[in-house]
């Protein structure tokens, strides 16, 4: 099980959070993954960045995932977990 965890603090919050959320829900249900990958939200993680969003995947911390970007990270860094 591989819980990932949004930020939803003010300045990821603005730079998108919502739409990373929607996305990450979405591609959990196209996966089948619900029972293995848990979308959580969370507050600042001290690791705001002009773009995007920061997004903890188990232990590790990533920052600046956007809409664009988040494709390519939900394959490379979140399924290979689950
Ligand atoms: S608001 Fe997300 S890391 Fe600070």
């Amino acid at each position: 099980m591989t819980m990932v965890t949004i930020c939803v603090g003010s300045s990821c919050h603005i730079h998108g959070s919502e739409e990373i959320i929607d996305r990450l829900d979405a591609a959990i249900r196209a996966n089948k993954k619900e029972d293995e990958i848990i979308p959580v939200g969370g507050f600042c993680f001290e690791k705001c960045n002009r773009h995007g969003v920061t997004v903890q995947v188990d232990d590790d911390v990533y920052t600046g995932i956007t809409p664009e970007t988040f494709d390519t990270f939900f394959k490379e860094k979140i399924l290979p977990r689950a």
